[in-house]
């Protein structure tokens, strides 16, 4: 019985939303009584949390115990200008949205790709330490960093991107990431910090799913350019999606727009458009935001096929409509930011 376990048992517990394992500040098991301490998100959530995390853990045998915790609320919002920026880089975009699995890091490789199709220097980096996923994406896992002559990570070099990514410095696939609060947020500081990206008009930073932790430190402690939100047009999805703009709005963030994915399905036989999940209702978040959506890409099995064999779509298919579709999008991209 390892912590992660536990803390695996907490990823699929919600609470507004938040998976219970991203509010875990400290977790410590001393023979059978488990210690955990939440960083509590809001108010009045002290109930809720304690009953889900014993209905969750109920089953684990080893656990006999459970003593919660809670530590202070949301850590406030430094201004602007205390927030550091990263050496070397112009422009650092994060991509994000509340929900899992709508596509950030599709979006995080292709749009940076299509940056670099344009002429800028670009980089990315994979800020998902639960679940890094560009290593594949890339086709560069297994690959190792090196440190320069003053100590900073040197990022993996593929097609032209500049990567790095904390599936990088696990020892092997199956190592367990079980980091906790601060740990945790060293490692990614350090990511932003402690680099040499050498000059950069671009960093592409592909979050974690959700508005916890990590979202949080990045936002408030990294001068970034701004957020792009990623969301299929499914009710689900706006919903998580509604609580990420609202994140990224209370810490200041400015929000470059909006990105549609799986928007729809080009039949290959007829070429006609079906709007799986519906149509108009990301132009009905935006609208009601006041967000520019930036385009939308339709869903195409060869996104999925590319991915797998670590070749990004916009460099395997660019002449499909989805390629189409994301350089598109680093156009109106890179324009908007170049005017600001
Ligand atoms: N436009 C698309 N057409 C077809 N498949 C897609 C499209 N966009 C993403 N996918 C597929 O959907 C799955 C989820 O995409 P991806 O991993 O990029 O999402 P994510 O939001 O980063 O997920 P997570 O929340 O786990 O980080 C992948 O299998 C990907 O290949
Ligand atoms: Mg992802």
């Amino acid at each position: 019985m390892a912590v992660k376990d536990i803390v695996d048992a907490l990823r699929d517990v919600t609470v507004n939303n938040m998976r219970l394992s991203e509010l875990i500040k400290d977790i410590k098991l001393i023979g059978s009584n488990l210690e955990i301490v939440y960083r509590l998100p809001q108010k009045g959530l002290e109930e809720e949390i304690k009953q889900k995390t014993y209905q969750a853990l109920e089953n684990i045998p080893e656990v006999k115990t459970i003593n919660i915790r809670f530590a202070e609320g949301v850590p406030e919002v430094p201004p602007a200008f205390t927030r550091r920026h990263v050496e070397g880089v112009k422009h650092l975009i994060a991509v994000g949205s509340g929900k899992g699995g709508v596509g950030k890091s599709t979006v995080s490789v292709n749009l940076a790709v299509a940056l670099l199709k344009q002429g800028y220097r670009v980089g990315l980096l994979d800020a998902d330490i639960y679940g890094p996923s560009i290593p594949t994406l890339l086709g560069v896992k297994g690959e190792r960093v090196h440190v320069d002559e003053k100590n900073k990570l040197i990022p993996v070099e593929k097609y032209g991107l500049k990567v790095l990514s904390i599936g990088f410095l696990l020892p092997s696939e199956d190592t367990p990431v079980i980091w906790r609060g601060p740990m945790l947020m060293k490692a990614l500081t350090q990511f932003l910090f402690d680099v040499n990206w050498g000059e950069l008009d671009f960093l592409v930073l592909d979050l974690p799913p959700g508005t916890g932790d990590v979202q949080l430190t990045l936002a408030q402690n990294v001068h970034m350019t701004g957020a792009v939100i990623v969301t299929t047009p499914q009710d689900v999805a706006l919903a998580d999606v509604r609580k990420a703009t609202s994140m990224f709005k209370e810490v200041n963030v400015p929000i470059l727009g909006v990105v549609e994915n799986m928007a729809y399905f080009i039949c290959p036989d007829s070429g006609k458009k079906y709007y799986v999940f519906g149509k108009g209702r990301v132009l009905e978040f935006a609208r009601a935001y006041e967000l520019q959506i930036l385009g939308s890409i339709p869903m195409d099995p060869e996104v999925a096929e590319t991915s797998d064999k670590g070749v990004p779509v916009v460099i395997a298919h660019p002449e499909s409509e989805v390629s189409k579709a994301f350089l598109g999008i680093a156009k109106l991209l890179s324009e908007k930011i170049l005017r600001r």
